[in-house]
């Protein structure tokens, strides 16, 4: 329990914010007990960060973040995350996992695209094959590079990291504990932040699919200011002000003939992006956002199909969507249409309970942020 009787903090270290968390836990019931946020960039600007050094603003936005938390524990377990960790479900003879570890030295690179002494590599058995006399496994490998200059972060914000996790498998441990799904429960977990979305499957209490994609907030910003001609903050402002439009109800398109045409008009936006002739801010962010958001929505789908064609019959039966990016405006919705599949926002603070000495206007603010940080903080409470 608490490693070894150590407090522990959650450290979130994202692109845009770094959060920080502790969890307690008494008996079978946890708490949230402290947190602190801090932007990684000042004012959240980051087109205002000029040359600064992205490492002095990661190690400054950490210690601000602890302070701020009134954090004292000086342990951590934190995450990386992006397109560089791969992550991969492969099917090997069975064997002792000592051995086993041996074996994917060898057999690693004909999985991952890079060199074995580029990587650490991590594997976990998940059970028997549908093969006979074979295990699944599940690989993960993240570039050295990435991790060390990672501990090295945490470490100059005087933390002493205990665990380095993947930020998208942080975020299912979250869901994990919050929602206790059932055994035959196959659920897309998208994890939508600043610069990456973690995409996972999980099923039969597992991951069974992990992809980082760099279709994130960030791009949903960026495509704003180059559309509309907008500074960083201003396009970030439009992007929370104009969200996605809320999909069409049914009944809308019963009706008589003005509706037919306004139903048509809608249409043609969706397919064209086109708003046929409004060209307010508004408007263009609005397209702006849509077409990004398009794009998640085909990385989504071809996640799902590529699982999919793998599970023996196992279809997604809910696609649950967190991070600080699901706070835009309609998207559990609009990605529900887009799939076909139930769509519903994640609470990563369905089933903890939050102490009284924590701001619950400052967590009200950034709940859809938390899932990675909880848990991360998870982890070990939970040992
Ligand atoms: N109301 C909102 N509408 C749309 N987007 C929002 C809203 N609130 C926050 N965001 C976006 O959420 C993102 C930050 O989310 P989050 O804190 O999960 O990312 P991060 O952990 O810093 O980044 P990453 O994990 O990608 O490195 C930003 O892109 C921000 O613009
Ligand atoms: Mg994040």
């Amino acid at each position: 329990m608490f490693g070894g009787g150590k407090k522990v903090v959650g450290l979130d270290v994202g692109s845009s914010s770094v959060k920080a968390v502790e969890v307690r836990r008494t008996g079978t019931k946890l708490e949230l007990v402290r947190f602190g946020i801090a932007d990684v960039y000042p004012g959240g600007d980051r087109s205002a960060a000029g040359n600064a050094d992205i490492y002095q603003l990661k190690t400054a936005a950490i210690r601000r973040a602890l302070q701020s938390g009134k954090i004292t524990a000086k342990h951590s377990v934190s995450a990386v995350s992006g397109e560089s960790i791969i992550v991969r479900y492969i099917q090997l003879p069975n064997m002792p996992e000592a051995d086993l570890k041996n074996a994917l030295r060898w057999e690693a690179e004909e999985y991952i695209p890079f060199s074995i002494d580029e990587v650490n590599l991590d594997s976990v058995v998940l059970g028997n094959s549908t093969v006979e006399g074979k295990v699944d496994v599940l690989l993960v490998s993240a570039r050295k590079d990435l991790v060390a200059e990672h501990v090295q972060l945490v470490r100059s914000a005087e933390l002493t990291p205990i665990v380095v996790d993947v930020e998208g498998f942080a975020f299912l441990n979250c869901f994990e504990v919050n929602y206790q799904p059932a055994r035959q429960d196959c659920i897309c977990l998208v994890n939508m932040g600043a610069d990456v979305t973690n995409i996972n499957i999980y099923v039969g209490n597992t991951s069974r699919f992990s992809r980082d994609i760099s279709v994130a907030g960030n791009q949903v910003t960026q495509s704003i200011m180059q559309k509309c001609g907008v500074p960083w903050m201003e396009a970030e402002r439009l992007k929370r002000t104009v969200g996605l439009a809320p999909p069409e109800r049914e009944e809308d398109t019963e009706a008589g003939e003005n509706e037919l045409i306004s139903t048509i008009r809608g249409t043609v936006q969706r397919i064209t992006g086109s708003d046929l002739g409004d060209d307010s801010p508004e408007s263009t962010a609005s397209k702006a956002i849509q077409n990004v958001i398009n794009q998640l929505v085909s990385e989504v789908r071809r996640s799902i199909q590529f699982f999919e064609g793998q599970s023996g019959g196992t279809t997604v039966q809910r696609v649950v969507i967190g991070g600080g990016s699901s706070s835009l405006k309609n998207i559990a919705p609009f990605l529900g249409g887009e799939l076909d599949i139930s769509c519903e926002l994640f609470d990563p603070l369905r089933s903890i309970s939050v102490s009284r000495d924590v701001d619950s206007a400052l967590i009200d603010a950034h709940r859809a942020q938390l899932g990675a940080s909880i848990g991360l903080a998870l982890r070990k409470v939970l040992d």
